[in-house]
This record gives structure tokens, C-alpha cells and sequence, in this order.
């Protein structure tokens, strides 16, 4: 068990020597080594890990410090459950989600979103034009990819967008955090976009708006669905920009 020393020094940190002579290898690999998880092992988390996994993660920056994020965790009955009614969702209703969606795509994001939705299918052996097969690893999603577990994200609705730039800060400290005690992970959007069905299952609070899943568990790296990694374009500046800036 995490003692509660180790456990406070998780919650409060720790500042360390920042410097060029104290760069941190084991920081670069965990970001160079992240990956949007879409099989897991049948195998749990443990309470301990994920409590330290949350302790971490709550060393995420915010606005003011506000740290606006609701986590629920949903496992066991809660998860099957979860997932059956989603399922059920999807089948019967159309998308409702509390966090506005894209309307479209366009030029570059357009082609990026392709981009890593072919490099899935192809993958996983799945021809671009099967539409039944697309549909099918769609709905994936509304399984967890088979995680044990997932943690849902709300924020409070009267925040405003600024606190969804939180919720991103801190999604991506949990990502990290989880990853570096080997477990995997995955951010969802999709478990967002039937939040009726969610809060039939989830007592989520009802003056917060849902603004995604994020399931947890340790990978299945010979999963076809694991073995393809999404292409990064080079960072740039804006109009005009130059480097070295002047
Ligand atoms: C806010 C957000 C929502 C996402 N929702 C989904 C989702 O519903 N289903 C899914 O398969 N991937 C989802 N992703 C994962 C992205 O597809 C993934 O991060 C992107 O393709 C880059 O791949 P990588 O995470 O493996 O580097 C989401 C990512 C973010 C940041």
C-alpha cells in the first residue's frame, strides 16, 4: 500500500532543479511513448494504483488553481452497466451531447482526422469502404475497448470554455500519470455524446456538463488495433512568425 508520506509527497510535489544540466530522460520517454489505447488486457486496476494515478494527476495546472474537473469512477457493475445502456443509446437515439461537437472538418484537420482513422482501420484489417466494419469499431468505443474501468470527466457548466482548457490540462496529467505506473489509456469523446444514457447509470451532478470518458487498463500490444501510431505534422509558427523570434 502507498504510504501516506509517499502519498503526500505525490499530492504536493515537489519542485525540482530545473536547468539544461537536468533534463529528464524518463519524462521524454513517457511523452514520446503515450498512445491512445484501443485493446486492454482483461486484467484489473488496483484501487492503490489509481489512487496514486488521481494524486498525480491533480498536479495539473488550472485557471486560478480552480482545478474545475469532476472525476466518477465507473467499474465493476457500474461499467457494464455503463456500457450496456450506451450501447442501447446508440442503437436508439440520436447524439446528444452537453459539450458542443464540430459541425464540420475542414482542409488540414480534415485530412489529419482521415489520417488516423485509416491508419485504425488498416490496422485492424478493416477495408475503408466496409462501412459495417467501420460501424463496428465505432461501437468499440461504447465497450471501453475492453477496459476494466474508465473515469468520466464533468465540469461545471457555468465556467465557461476556459475551464474545458483545464480539463485538457488535466486530461493529458492523467494520460501521463497512468502511464507511468504501466497502465494505459484512452481519451473519449464518444462516451460523451449520450449523456441521458451515462447519467441513468452515473449519479453525474446535474450543474455539470459531461465532457468525456477516459478508460484506463493495461494494454494488449499484439492487438492489431494497438499497433499503428498517428502521424504529427511539424509545429510551425503563425502568419508571419519567425525563428528565432526577434
Ligand atoms: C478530447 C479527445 C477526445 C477523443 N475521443 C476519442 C474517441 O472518442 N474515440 C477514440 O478512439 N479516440 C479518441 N481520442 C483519441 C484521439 O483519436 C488520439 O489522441 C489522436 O488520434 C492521436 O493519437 P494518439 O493519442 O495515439 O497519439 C480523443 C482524443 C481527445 C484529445
Amino acid at each position: 500500500m502507498t504510504s501516506a508520506r509517499e502519498s503526500a509527497e505525490l499530492v504536493n510535489g515537489r519542485r525540482g532543479q530545473f536547468g539544461p544540466q537536468n533534463s529528464n530522460p524518463g519524462g521524454i520517454t513517457l511523452l514520446r511513448e503515450r498512445f491512445s489505447c484501443r485493446a486492454f488486457l482483461d486484467e484489473p486496476v488496483s484501487e492503490e494504483a489509481l489512487k496514486r494515478i488521481l494524486d498525480l494527476a491533480n498536479r495539473s495546472p488550472s485557471w486560478c488553481n480552480t482545478q474545475p474537473w469532476t472525476v466518477t469512477l465507473v467499474q465493476g457493475e457500474s461499467r457494464e452497466a455503463l456500457v450496456s445502456e450506451l450501447l442501447a443509446a446508440a442503437r436508439d437515439s440520436q447524439p446528444a451531447p452537453e459539450i458542443a461537437v464540430p459541425e464540420r472538418y475542414e482542409g488540414v484537420h480534415q485530412e489529419r482526422r482521415r489520417g488516423a482513422g485509416y491508419a485504425l482501420y488498416e490496422s485492424a484489417g478493416i477495408e475503408r469502404s466496409d462501412t459495417d466494419a467501420r460501424a463496428a469499431q465505432a461501437l468499440r468505443n461504447l465497450e471501453l475497448f475492453g477496459a476494466p474501468c474508465a473515469l468520466l470527466i464533468t465540469v461545471p457548466r457555468y465556467l465557461g470554455p476556459y475551464a474545458l482548457v483545464d480539463v485538457g490540462a488535466y486530461l493529458s496529467y492523467l494520460q501521463l500519470a497512468a502511464q507511468s505506473f504501466g497502465v494505459a489509456t484512452i481519451l473519449q469523446a464518444a462516451l460523451a455524446m449520450h449523456p441521458e444514457a451515462v447519467r441513468k447509470v452515473v449519479p453525474l451532478p446535474a450543474d455539470e456538463a459531461l465532457v468525456c470518458g477516459i478508460s484506463l487498463g493495461y494494454p494488449d500490444l499484439d492487438h492489431p488495433a494497438n499497433s499503428f501510431e498517428t502521424e504529427r505534422n511539424q509545429w510551425s509558427m503563425g502568419p508571419g512568425g519567425e525563428w528565432p523570434l526577434q
